[in-house]
Formats: structure tokens, C-alpha cells, sequence
């Protein structure tokens, strides 16, 4: 309840349920996983920012009020469609630090050092969050960096009621925050845990968002942030440097295109293989009859299934930082290429995994966040992430703000497992300055070349399926935005070889039709609320509708 009086006296507008309802709007509409971040893009494009500027003072915003994956310290990528139609994308992914090596990881003997990579100073790469944030709108925005991260400090300076939510996560994460008095101090009273309805003031968060205002990236990338991170890494043995800080650039990337059904597809390239497998996915499936296959029936999960298995394995294979590997990008989106990749797809008889590639692919924990914007003709799609919850768990001392563990998204050692059960491959080994693998999967959908859908999730591995869902309940199945984003998804990943899905995802008849066919394992996926978050916005000549995905917080809101 304080909550939402909070809301309502931040907004003039009450357009604030986060229900499976869609929102509808006639200008701009802003979906994302924290309510008060959503209102933040909202304020600003009805100051006159345009869905950029939107996007990032959400993103910015994010960083204050859903801390385990909204972040100055992580990194991420947008999908933009400008108002004359053209596509950028940037990647703003973090960077292997000067000194990484490939086998930094390992002890003498070649074993890796456990959680060396995941809960450590020296799991953090190089943030890009701020610099992608700036780049984005000092190219396409329209206003200035004080206007659209003035809601950010705010929120930061003055505090805002935790939800029961955010109170909940803090209760939990404390226990991983034992080793770091900084992260406790944040997340505890004195030690003491927060409850639901508690103001949570980040007063260090909010002088360094003033130092980002106040200097731009230069206000984390150097002087006082950029000390205060170099002290936090020499305290923890970690590595980033003055040198890998003041040398941080996002860069714009080619979009990977793709086409189904008459539609177009705009993904995220590598170094995510986000765009490239949803849309190889897509291929594969676009000489079926989808549609008469119908939502949920085993002919149209095996047919996904079967096509993901392939996709996934090629990823493992293929994908990794475009700088320091030959990705064979176009040859991957390609339908003759996803002809010849599926020509050996039985439409009723499951394949076998150890026979479409080798090697395993990770299972992750949900926390990466999503934001969908849209004003006057500009689509964006921006998904960010420290990696894992909460990133390493670790607040640079005096400035405010978590690190990321996205180093464990390398492949750290060849051909073993990492905590992700993730075998690596020459692709995605770790080298200085190169980004590590994501699967990050910002997407915009255009139909005749007007905006259509804008989606993208957290999620791991899943979010590349979760998008693809989001795309083919719309396209296939004829979908509302609400039912498209609501309805429970399943996954498959290629390894294990195991179809997760979500709560009443499966019906058990359509669960022994596929164990006939030969698949061979199946998980309900253990979040009680299911696989993704998919915070999306449809767009047509006559309304703009939004969804929260109701499987977590957050509000769409619509003017
Ligand atoms: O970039 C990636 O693919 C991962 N670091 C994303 C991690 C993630 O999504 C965790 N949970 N949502």
C-alpha cells in the first residue's frame, strides 16, 4: 500500500497495475522490472524525452531500485529502431581486464579454483553499463545526462519503501555477503534485516550517479568512482585497473537480421548469441505449419525442441566475441543453412543430443533484467545484467554499487565444466580486453518495415527461448501481447538433453506423447513462477500495448 501512494505522488498518472492486463497508451509506454524505474522512463518522455531517453533513465533507474541486476557495475545490449527506420545495436558487454589470461582460473595442476569466477574481485570484468548508457544517449538521445538520471538520484538520495519482494531477496542474499562489510551495510539494517515497507536511502549510490551527472562517463570510468573501484580490486586481489577503466568503449554493432513470415527480425549479434540463435530457430521452424500445430501441442514443442537442440549446439560451437574469433554469423542466420541444420529433423521421433554436437550448456540463476520502450516510431530493447544475482555480492566501498561476476560466462577452462556446466570452446577461452559470451537477446520485430513488438529477457540460457516464444505466440499463434507473455514457456537447450517448463506448461497427456516420441527428460522449471520475464510491448496503426511479465514485479505504464 505505501508503495503505491509512493507511486501515485511520484506519477501523475495511476496507471500502475502490474497484472497479466496489457497497458495501453497512444505515445510512449515503458516496461520494465521495477515499478518506479518504469515511472522514471515515463516522467522523462513526458518531459519531451524520446523513447531513448526513456530507456535510459529506466536503466538508470534500475541501478537504485532492483539492485540484483540493474547496475552500474554489470553490462549489457540495446536494440534501437530510430524514427526513420534505421536498427542500431550497442553492446555495452563488460571486457576481460588487461591481465586476464585463460587459464587465470586455474590452480598449478590446471584445476579450477572453485568460485574463483563467480563470487571473487577477480570474477568482475570491466563494467560497460554507464558507457553504453551515455553512448545511447548522447547519440540518439534528446536530452541531457542530469535530466534523464535526476529520477535515479532521487531515488537514490531520498530512499523509496522496499517491496516485499526486494526486502525478501535482501533477507537472502545476506547470507552470500558475510566476507564483504560494505554489501551488508547496503543490504542490512546495521546487520538487522529490511522489511517490506522500510525506506532504503543508497547515499554513496547517489553521489556517484552525481558524479556520472555531473562529469559523464568520465564520472565512473575516471577520477573518484574509478579510484574507488581500483581500491575495491587491490583489497580483493582483484584485477580491472585505472588503464582497463579509461579504456571501457561500448560498441555499435550490426544487427542481425532475419525475416519470418513476412515479418522482420532484429536481434543482438555476437558477442551475444542472442539475435543469431533466435532467429536460426526461426528458420527452422518457418516451413511449418506452426499455427495449425497449435500452442502447447506436442507437435509444435517437439518441433521447437528439435529445432533448439541444433541451435544450441551450434552456439557452444560458434559463438563468442567477433573481435577474437571468426563467427560465422551470416552463415548461421542463413534459411538454407537452417534447411540443411534441421534436414534431419523427424517430425515424430526425438533426436539424440550426442549426435547434433558435443559438450554441455549451462543452466543459470534468473536474475538479468529487461526493459522495452517505445515513443513516436523508436523501439528499444535493452536487457542488462551483473550475471548472477546480486553479481559477485560485492559493493565498492564508499561508491554504492554491486560488481558483476560476468568472467564466468567465459568458457574458463577447456573442456570442463564450470558452474554452469558449461564445457568451453576455443570461441569463448578468455584473452585480454574480449568480451565473454552472452545470451542476451534484446529483439525488435518489424512488420512493412512499421514497429511491431518489442521483447528480450532475463533468464540464463532461457532467454533466447523465452524472446523466440514471445515472437511465435504473437506471429503463429495469433496472440495478444498479455497472452503472449503470460501463458508458461518451456526450454531446451541442446545439453543437457532435458525439456524444462513451466508450472501447467505440459499437460500430462501432452507430457506422455513426447516421452513416445523419445524425449527423454523433463523438468518442471524449479522458480515457482516459471522461465523468463519478458517485459514486452506490441504496437499496431491503432494502439500501443505493454506487459509487465506477471511472473515478477515491475509495472508497464502508458501515456
Ligand atoms: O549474458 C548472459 O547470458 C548471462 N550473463 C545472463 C545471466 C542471466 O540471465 C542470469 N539470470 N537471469
Amino acid at each position: 500500500m505505501k508503495i503505491a501512494l509512493y507511486l501515485l505522488a511520484l506519477l501523475s498518472t495511476p496507471l500502475l497495475a502490474a497484472s497479466p492486463e496489457a497497458i495501453y497508451g497512444k505515445t510512449g509506454i515503458v516496461t520494465s522490472r521495477s515499478a518506479l524505474a518504469s515511472a522514471a522512463g515515463l516522467e522523462i518522455m513526458k518531459a519531451g524525452g524520446n523513447a531513448v531517453d526513456g530507456a535510459v533513465a529506466t536503466a538508470f533507474t534500475l541501478a537504485v531500485t532492483y539492485p540484483s541486476a540493474g547496475n552500474l557495475g554489470g553490462g549489457g545490449f540495446a536494440v534501437v529502431r530510430l524514427a526513420d527506420g534505421k536498427v542500431v545495436t550497442l553492446d555495452h558487454r563488460e571486457t576481460a581486464p588487461a591481465s586476464a589470461s585463460r587459464d587465470m582460473y586455474l590452480d598449478s595442476e590446471g584445476n579450477i579454483i572453485k568460485k574463483l569466477s563467480t563470487a571473487s574481485h577477480k570474477a568482475t570484468g570491466t563494467p560497460g553499463s554507464v558507457d553504453g548508457l551515455i553512448t545511447l544517449l548522447e547519440t540518439y538521445g534528446s536530452l541531457s545526462i542530469k535530466q534523464v538520471i535526476a529520477p535515479a538520484i532521487r531515488l537514490a538520495e531520498k530512499g523509496f519503501p522496499l517491496s516485499h519482494d526486494l526486502a525478501r531477496q535482501f533477507n537472502k542474499v545476506l547470507k552470500k555477503m558475510e566476507q564483504y562489510p560494505e554489501s551488508i551495510k547496503t543490504f542490512s539494517k546495521k546487520g538487522a534485516p529490511y522489511e517490506e515497507g522500510d525506506i532504503w536511502r543508497q547515499p554513496e549510490l547517489a553521489k556517484t550517479l552525481e558524479r556520472i551527472a555531473d562529469s559523464g562517463r568520465d564520472g565512473f570510468y575516471k577520477g573518484k568512482t574509478a579510484d574507488l573501484i581500483v581500491a575495491e580490486m587491490q583489497r580483493g586481489n582483484g584485477e580491472i585497473t585505472l588503464n582497463d577503466l579509461a579504456n571501457y568503449k561500448s560498441i555499435w554493432r550490426k544487427p542481425v537480421k532475419g525475416t519470418y513470415r513476412g515479418y522482420d527480425i532484429y536481434g543482438m549479434g555476437p558477442p551475444s548469441s542472442g539475435g543469431a540463435l533466435v532467429i536460426q530457430i526461426l528458420n527452422m521452424m518457418e516451413t511449418y505449419d506452426v499455427s495449425a500445430m497449435g500452442f502447447g501441442s506436442a507437435k509444435v514443442i517437439h518441433l521447437m525442441v528439435e529445432a533448439e537442440r541444433r541451435a544450441y549446439a551450434d552456439r557452444a560451437e560458434h559463438l563468442g566475441d567477433p573481435d577474437y574469433y571468426d563467427v560465422p554469423i551470416a552463415k548461421l542466420t542463413n534459411k538454407s543453412y537452417a534447411a540443411q541444420r534441421f534436414s534431419d529433423f523427424n517430425s515424430d521421433k526425438a533426436s539424440k543430443s550426442e549426435n547434433i554436437g558435443a559438450g554441455y550448456w549451462p543452466e543459470e540463476s534468473p536474475e538479468t533484467t529487461h526493459l522495452s520502450v517505445y515513443k513516436e516510431g523508436v523501439m528499444v530493447a535493452l536487457t542488462t545484467t551483473l550475471n548472477s544475482d546480486y553479481g559477485n555480492k560485492i559493493i565498492v566501498q564508499d561508491a554504492g554499487f554491486l560488481l558483476n561476476n560476468e568472467m564466468d560466462d567465459f568458457s574458463i577452462k577447456e573442456n570442463s565444466p564450470n558452474q554452469f556446466n558449461v564445457i568451453g570452446r576455443e570461441a569463448n577461452s578468455i584473452a585480454p580486453g574480449k568480451r565473454m559470451l552472452s545470451s542476451m537477446s534484446p529483439t525488435l520485430v518489424l512488420k512493412d518495415g512499421k514497429p511491431f513488438l518489442i521483447t528480450g529477457s532475463p533468464g540464463g540460457s532461457t532467454i533466447i527461448t523465452t524472446a523466440l516464444q514471445v515472437i511465435v505466440n504473437v506471429i503463429d499463434h495469433g496472440m495478444s501481447i498479455e497472452d503472449a507473455v503470460s501463458l508458461p514457456r518451456f526450454h531446451h537447450q541442446w545439453q543437457p538433453d532435458r525439456i524444462i517448463y513451466g508450472k501447467y506448461g505440459i499437460s500430462p497427456d501432452t507430457l506422455e506423447v513426447l516421452k513416445k516420441m523419445g524425449h527423454i527428460e523433463f523438468k518442471e522449471a524449479s522458480r515457482a513462477r516459471g522461465i523468463g520475464d519478458a517485459n514486452s510491448i506490441m504496437i499496431t496503426d491503432s494502439v500501443i500495448s505493454g506487459i509487465k511479465d506477471p511472473r515478477n514485479e515491475g509495472a508497464a505504464l502508458a501515456y
